[in-house]
């Protein structure tokens, strides 16, 4: 593919603008959300919502998120309800997709959907992403801006070392705080359904539903799509549950007791969240196996859990 130069845009007005003019463009621009920095494209225009997928090495067209800047602007695309509006006054903007049927007349390309009846939306809190978004006042589809399978960015450095010269733009706005992929809920079946455990925690979901979520059957691909077990992975092998590492391992550790890097020395699951895609970037740039401390499986440790057990994986 042609090489770009990548430009680096500060998250001023002339920034923003200047992104917001790229993606209109049909280019794809890297953006901060407080999850993970996003690989954005214009949802409406296919050309460059393929270019993710090229840009990305992705082996198959999974389903992407699409980000708008309110409720207001996303109920344009799908089929409302109930839950989703309890929901959404609940939680957004914020570390929430909800996803819902789409809505006839959507506009939006099918391949962000690829090709299914629903849509997955997002309503980002990061101050220089929801700008952006209102800037150019329609969809992005974005998947997390690294290469397929690799660890997902929470710095536009992360993003530049993956991406650089595969893309037009970063939006450059520092460290992302959440640091783990948007909780995914769907709300188009019977009943809200957890696809995939993330930055909120699926407890404080289900205080405001006042109900469990039904948790999704792995083996679905309707339910599941693009769900590849490996996935957010480091180069050197990874080794969960660790107590402590062995001859010639890295230890990413958790709590009290230390560790070449650790999560959070205090335990505290939000804190691992925002630090955990970080530190595995600069273990793996270490190029040795990493064995990880063990992490509590509650709240944010089950969206902890889920990336460090497809971190750890075999690679397929
Ligand atoms: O925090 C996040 O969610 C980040 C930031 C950039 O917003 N995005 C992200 O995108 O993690 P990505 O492409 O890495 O993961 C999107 C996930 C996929 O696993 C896909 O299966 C699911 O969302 N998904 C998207 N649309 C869906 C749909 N219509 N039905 C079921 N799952 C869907
Ligand atoms: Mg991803």
């Amino acid at each position: 593919m042609p090489l770009h130069r990548t430009e680096i845009l500060a998250a001023t007005a002339t920034g923003i603008a200047r992104a917001a003019q790229l993606l209109r463009d049909g280019k794809l621009v890297s953006f901060p959300t407080e999850t993970v920095y996003g690989l954005g494209a214009d949802a409406r225009q296919g050309a460059a919502v393929a270019a993710i997928y090229e840009a990305k090495g992705r082996p198959s067209f999974n389903p992407l998120i699409a980000h708008v800047h309110s409720a207001e602007a996303g109920r344009r695309y799908v089929d409302w309800n109930e839950t989703a509006e309890q929901l959404a006054q609940a939680f957004w903007p914020g570390p929430l997709t909800l996803v819902l049927p789409l809505r006839a007349g959507h506009g939006i390309s099918p391949l962000v959907t690829a090709g299914l009846g629903t849509l997955g939306l997002r309503v980002p809190a990061h101050p220089a992403g929801q700008a952006l978004l209102q800037a150019l006042d329609g969809p992005v589809a974005a998947p997390s801006a690294n290469p397929s399978g690799r660890i997902s960015p929470t710095t536009a450095a992360h993003v530049q070392a993956g991406l650089d010269g595969r893309i037009a733009a970063i939006l450059d706005d520092g460290a992302c705080g959440v640091g783990l992929e948007s909780t995914i809920v769907g709300l188009a079946g019977p009943a809200p359904m957890l696809l995939r455990p993330g930055g909120l925690a699926a407890e404080d979901i289900e205080a405001v539903l006042g109900k469990k979520l039904v948790m999704r059957d792995v083996q679905d691909p309707l339910t599941a799509p693009g769900q590849l077990l490996s996935h957010y992975a480091p180069g050197a092998p990874v080794r969960l549950n660790a107590a402590k590492a062995e001859d010639g391992e890295l230890y990413l550790g958790f709590g009290p007791g230390g560790g070449d890097l650790n999560l959070s020395a205090s335990a505290d699951l939000a804190e691992a969240a925002a630090n955990l895609f970080g530190h595995l970037h600069r273990l793996d740039a270490l190029g040795k196996p990493i064995a990880v401390a063990p992490v509590p499986d509650h709240g944010l440790g089950e969206a902890i859990n889920d990336r460090l057990v497809r971190a750890a994986a075999p690679r397929g």
